[in-house]
C-alpha cells in the first residue's frame, strides 16, 4: 500500500514537473499548422537581477590580459551547441581559484568572514525558491566566489565565447568541490522557465584534479552522441577497441559521452532550444560521476537569460 502511494507521488511528481513543459508541452493544440508556438513573456524589468545572483557586467576599467596556452575552441555538437574549450583558464586562474574558495588569507573578500567559502550543495526542483541537501542526489560542496579582478576576466570570458548574448546575464560564479564518492547524479541545469527566461547555458570548467591524483568525476551525457573521430578521445572517455561484427555496417553513433576532468578546458553547452518553443535540449542531461579517488574542483558558469 506504502509502496503504491510512492508510486503515485512518484508520478503526480513528473506529470507536474516544470521539466515536463519544456520537454512535451508549450505547444498549443489550436495554433495554426507549421506557426512556432510562442513563449508567453514576463518583462526584463519583471526579473530579479540581483547583484548575490547574477554577475552585473559594469563599466569599470577591467585590464584583462590574453593567456597562454591560448583558448583553442572545438565544437562538439551542433545541435545543440556543444562547444569543447582547451585552456578557458590558465594555471595562475586556476590556482586563484583554489585560493579564494578555500584558503583562510582571503576571507576577507567574502560576505562572511569567519566562515570557510566551501559549503554542503543544494538542489532544487522549483527553479530555486526552495532548496535542499540530499546527498544521494548531490554530494559535493560549493562557494560562490567573490568577484576578484581575475574572476571578473573569467567572467567577460564567458560572455566573449557566448557572442555576447543580448539580454543573457552571468550568474555568480561557483566553484564545486567533489571528495572521494562526490557526485551529482543526472540532472538538466534548468528547473523552470520563468515567463521565457531561464538558465539558458552551462560551462563545466575543471579548475584541480589533485595533480593527477583524481580517478573518475568525468562529467557524462548519457543521451548525446560520442563522437567517433578518435582524437576526441584526448577529452572524452572512449571504450576499448570492440570486435567488429563482420557484418560491413557503419556503426550508429553510439549514445553517450564522458568528459574527462582536465584542468584548464571546459565544455559548454546550450539548455534550450532557439526555435521559440521555450523547450530543453534532452541530450543536456548530464551528471558529475563519482569521484573514485582524490578530489575533483570545478567551476561552474551558468547563464541566465531570454530562451530564444
Ligand atoms: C559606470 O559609469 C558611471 C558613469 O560614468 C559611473 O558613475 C559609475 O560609477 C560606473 N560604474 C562602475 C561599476 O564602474
Ligand atoms: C534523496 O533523493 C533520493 C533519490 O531521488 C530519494 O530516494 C530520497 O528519498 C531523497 N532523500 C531525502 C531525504 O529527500
Amino acid at each position: 500500500m506504502l509502496s503504491y502511494a510512492v508510486a503515485l507521488i512518484g508520478i503526480l511528481v513528473v506529470f507536474n514537473s516544470p521539466l515536463n513543459d519544456f520537454l512535451f508541452s508549450n505547444v498549443n493544440p489550436k495554433q495554426c499548422p507549421g506557426q512556432i508556438p510562442q513563449l508567453r513573456r514576463i518583462p526584463l524589468s519583471k526579473l530579479n537581477l540581483k547583484e548575490d545572483l547574477i554577475a552585473l557586467e559594469g563599466n569599470s576599467s577591467l585590464q584583462c590580459m590574453p593567456h597562454t596556452p591560448a583558448p583553442v575552441v572545438h565544437v562538439y555538437s551542433r545541435e545543440p551547441l556543444v562547444l569543447y574549450i582547451e585552456n578557458f583558464l590558465s594555471l595562475d586562474e586556476r590556482e586563484h581559484l583554489l585560493g579564494i574558495s578555500s584558503s583562510a588569507k582571503n576571507r576577507l573578500l567574502t560576505p562572511h568572514p569567519s566562515e570557510p567559502l566551501f559549503e554542503p550543495s543544494t538542489t532544487t526542483s522549483d527553479g530555486g525558491q526552495t532548496t535542499h541537501r540530499n546527498t544521494t542526489v548531490r554530494d559535493s560542496e560549493v562557494a560562490v566566489i567573490p568577484r576578484t579582478d581575475r574572476v571578473r576576466c573569467i567572467e567577460n570570458r564567458a560572455r566573449e565565447i557566448q557572442g555576447w548574448r543580448e539580454n543573457v546575464f552571468i550568474e555568480r560564479l561557483r566553484t564545486q568541490r567533489y571528495r572521494q564518492g562526490g557526485h551529482y547524479n543526472h540532472h538538466f541545469d534548468w528547473s523552470s522557465n520563468r515567463g521565457g527566461w531561464g538558465r539558458v547555458s552551462s560551462f563545466m570548467v575543471w579548475v584541480d584534479d589533485g595533480d593527477g591524483s583524481l580517478v573518475g568525476g568525468g562529467t557524462e551525457f548519457p543521451r548525446m552522441k560520442r563522437s567517433k573521430d578518435p582524437r576526441w578521445c584526448a577529452f572524452i572517455e572512449c571504450p576499448g577497441k570492440t570486435a567488429d561484427k563482420g557484418d560491413g555496417l557503419e556503426q550508429t553513433p553510439e549514445l553517450g559521452v564522458t568528459f574527462k576532468v582536465i584542468p584548464g578546458n571546459a565544455v559548454y553547452w546550450e539548455n534550450f532550444r532557439s526555435d521559440g518553443t521555450g523547450r530543453g535540449w534532452v541530450e543536456a542531461w548530464h551528471a558529475g560521476l563519482p569521484v573514485e579517488k582524490g578530489v575533483k574542483v570545478g567551476l561552474n558558469i551558468w547563464s541566465t537569460g531570454y530562451i530564444e
